[in-house]
C-alpha cells in the first residue's frame, strides 16, 4: 500500500520541494522516497515510489494532481472513438524511468529487503480515465460500461496489456513482487465484476507471471465477489478488514497466500485498542505460512508515525514467537 506519504515528515520535506509527479519522473528522488520508510517503520519489503496513473501521460490523458482532492484527468474518455483514438505505448520505452527508479531502489535497499513494483488494475485504471477524477458512485464509469460495451473491452483490453507488459518490466528491473491494484472493483455487481472485468484482470495477472516473480493481487470491499476475485489470479490475494481474515482465507482457498487486513483507521486509535486488533489479525492467519500482515488499505496522512512503528514490532513479535 502506500507507505510513503504526508505522514512521513522526510516525505513532507521533499514535497515541499517537488509535485508528486516530479518525484516520480525523478528516479534518483522516487528511488529516495522508497527507502524513507524503511529506515522508519522497520518493515519487511520496499514498495516502489511511483502512482499507478503514471501511464496516462503516454496514453495522452493529462494527469495532474491537485492539492486536496487528489489525480485530475484532463482528457478523459468518454466517447467509443475516444478510446481508438489512444496512441500506443510501450512500457519498457514510455516509462522507463519508472524501470529506472527500480533499479536505483534495488541497488540501495538491503539484500534482505525486497522491493515491490506495481501497477493499476484494467478497471481501477479505466474508473480514472473515464470519470476524470475521484468518485464516490463510479456512476460515469458505469454508465459508459452499460452503454459503450464495445468500447469497455476494447478499452480494458488495452488496459490488461500495457499493465501486464510494465509489470513484468518491473520484475525484469529487479522488483522481487508485484502487485496489481484494482482498489475500487468492490464498486462492482458480482455480475458486472465477471463479464466486464475479470477477462481482462486475469490477463494482465497472467502477463505479469512472465516476470517470474509472485504477484499480489489486491483490492478493497470484495467480500460481495472473492472466489471470482481471487479466480483472476495472483499467487497472493489482498483482502480488506470488511471481512475476517480466516473466513477470506477460507474463501479463497489454502493453497493461495493472503495479504491484509487491519483497517488503517485503527492507526488512529489509542494504543492497546490498535494492539489488540494487529493480534486478532494475526490470531485469525494463526501462524500459517502464507499471510502477509499488511493495512486493507492506504495509511491516512494524519496517522502518527509511532502507531506504524507498533504495529511492525507487534507482528515482528509473534512472526519470532512463531519461528
Ligand atoms: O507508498 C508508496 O511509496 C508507494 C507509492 C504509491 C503512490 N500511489 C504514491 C502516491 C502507490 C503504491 C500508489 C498507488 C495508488 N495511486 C493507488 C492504489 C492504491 C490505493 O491506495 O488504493 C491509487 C488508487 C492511486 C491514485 C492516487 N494517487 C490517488 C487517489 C492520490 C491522491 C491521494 C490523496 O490522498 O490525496 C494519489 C496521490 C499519491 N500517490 C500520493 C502518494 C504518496 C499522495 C501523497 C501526496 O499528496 O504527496
Amino acid at each position: 500500500m502506500r507507505q510513503a506519504g504526508r505522514y512521513m515528515p522526510e516525505y513532507r520535506a521533499l514535497r515541499q520541494k517537488h509535485t508528486i509527479l516530479e518525484l516520480c519522473h525523478h528516479p534518483d528522488l522516487a528511488a529516495e522516497v522508497t527507502l524513507q520508510p524503511i529506515a522508519r517503520l522497520g518493515v519487511d519489503a520496499a514498495i516502489l515510489f511511483a502512482d499507478i496513473l503514471l501511464p496516462f501521460e503516454p496514453l495522452g490523458l493529462g494527469l495532474s494532481f491537485e492539492a486536496g482532492e487528489g489525480p485530475r484527468i484532463a482528457h478523459p474518455i468518454r466517447r467509443a472513438v475516444d478510446v481508438s483514438a489512444l496512441p500506443p505505448v510501450d512500457p519498457t520505452h514510455d516509462l522507463g524511468y519508472v524501470l529506472d527508479a527500480v533499479r536505483l531502489a534495488v541497488r540501495a535497499l538491503p539484500a534482505n529487503i525486497p522491493l515491490i513494483g506495481f501497477a493499476g488494475a484494467p478497471f481501477t485504471l479505466a474508473s480514472y480515465a473515464i470519470e476524470g477524477g475521484a468518485t464516490r458512485s463510479f456512476a460515469v464509469t458505469k454508465q459508459f460500461m452499460y452503454a459503450e460495451p464495445a468500447a469497455w473491452h476494447a478499452l480494458m483490453g488495452r488496459f490488461a496489456e500495457l499493465v501486464g507488459r510494465y509489470l513484468a518490466a518491473q520484475a525484469a528491473a529487479g522488483a522481487r513482487a508485484l502487485q496489481l491494484f484494482d482498489s475500487w472493483v468492490g464498486c462492482l455487481a458480482p455480475e458486472d465484476y465477471r463479464e466486464h472485468v475479470q477477462p481482462y484482470s486475469r490477463r494482465a495477472l497472467e502477463l505479469a507471471r512472465a516476470g517470474g516473480v509472485p504477484v499480489i493481487h489486491f483490492a478493497t470491499d470484495t467480500a460481495g465477489f472473492l472466489d471470482d476475485f481471487a479466480a483472476a489470479g495472483g499467487d497472493v490475494i489482498g483482502v480488506d478488514w470488511r471481512i475476517p481474515l480466516d473466513v477470506a482465507w477460507q474463501r479463497i482457498g489454502a493453497g493461495r497466500a493472503i495479504q491484509g487486513n487491519l483497517d488503517p483507521t485503527l492507526l488512529l486509535a489509542p494504543r492497546a485498542v490498535l494492539e489488540a486488533r494487529v493480534r486478532d489479525v494475526l490470531a485469525r492467519a494463526a501462524g500459517r505460512p502464507g499471510h502477509i500482515f499488511n493495512l486493507g488499505h492506504g495509511v491516512l496522512p494524519e496517522t502518527p508515525v509511532e502507531a506504524l512503528q507498533a504495529v511492525v514490532e507487534v507482528v515482528h513479535e509473534r512472526a519470532a514467537a512463531h519461528g
